[in-house]
């Protein structure tokens, strides 16, 4: 089924701009672009215009993921589908495709009420090639695995399995692991590409946004950012382990938004068959003294850049 092929960007409400410039250069190593808009810049990870957009709109939370389709047809294919399904959307005008940097975008929020923009045709720039805001043995992996992951607020599994599936896309449930009270927990995830997963749902969150992973095509890229965030004295959320379900080897760390960002090396292709997990390989230590139940990092926009 035709359908959206990868996460291509995001929308990321942010209280200081400043901030976030600090720590996406010196920290992550993405490259900072400012157009002169207001309140408005954009990070870089690669060739694209933009992966990121932050506005800064003191929400410090997610504005919209951008999900990408191949082009013209499948576009007017979403479109009906959407249409057919009874699921509210609305085409944006050319005004909307140009401020995104994209040939044509419609909006639409998820059941959970996660706005989603939904595009075809980015932008790309290929005479600009990407320039990390700090120094990097390698650069990010992207391509046609999209941007990243990131795992984002749900209210109930069902209604997001049955909308993430009409979109084009494989989930299923790949963690179910034993908490501390005797409860289970389970994670949901969707792919869309060679990616393991582009989109998680875990726990119902206060924030639409949970984390965003970015990963780095370099071992030494992993191991020289984690040693820069502890020098810099960067809040870990979650320490240095291996997922099970994508292979990935990452940390979690706070960011000015006061979420988190998973850095990472490593992953393995998405599987062909469905398979779960009821812990991770080894590691991803929690680090309670800074992360609340919802897997938040709790003062972490003051420490992150201070
Ligand atoms: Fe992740």
């Amino acid at each position: 089924m035709n359908g959206i092929t990868e996460l291509g960007y995001m929308r990321l409400g942010v209280s200081s701009l400043s901030r976030w410039k600090e720590y996406a250069t010196e920290i992550l190593g993405l490259e900072w672009c400012d157009e002169g808009e207001p309140r408005r810049a954009y990070l870089r990870m690669d060739s694209w215009h933009h992966r990121f957009i932050l506005e800064e709109d003191g929400s410090d939370d997610l504005n919209a993921l951008g999900l990408r389709v191949a082009g013209v047809e499948e576009f007017a294919e979403m479109d009906r589908r959407l249409t057919a399904a009874g699921v509210r959307h609305e085409i944006g005008s050319r005004e909307l495709a140009v401020d995104r940097h994209v040939l044509d975008i419609m909006t639409l929020d998820d059941p959970s009420g996660n706005p989603i923009e939904i595009f075809h045709g980015p932008h790309v720039q290929y005479g600009k090639p990407f320039h990390p805001g700090r120094r990097m043995y390698g650069s990010f992996a992207t391509g046609t695995a999209g941007m990243g992951h990131c795992l984002i607020r749900n209210s109930g599994f069902d209604a997001t399995y049955k909308f993430y599936t009409m979109l084009g896309m494989r989930g299923g449930i790949q963690y179910r692991t034993a908490r501390p009270d005797g409860s289970t927990g389970e994670f949901l995830f969707f792919q869309c590409n060679d990616r393991q997963h582009t989109l998680g749902f875990g726990v119902g969150v206060e924030k639409r946004m949970n984390h965003v992973m970015i990963e780095a095509k370099s071992f030494d890229d992993l191991a020289f950012t984690y040693n820069l965030v502890k020098t810099r004295q960067i809040p870990i959320g979650i320490d240095l382990g291996r997922h099970a379900n994508d292979h990935l080897y990452s940390f979690y760390i706070a960011n000015p938004s006061g979420w988190m960002m998973e850095y990472a090396w490593g992953s393995r292709p998405a599987l062909a068959q469905s398979e779960y997990y009821d812990s991770d390989v080894y590691g991803h230590e929690h680090q309670d003294a800074v992360i609340d139940e919802q897997w938040h990092v709790r003062g972490a926009a003051r420490n992150a850049a201070e």
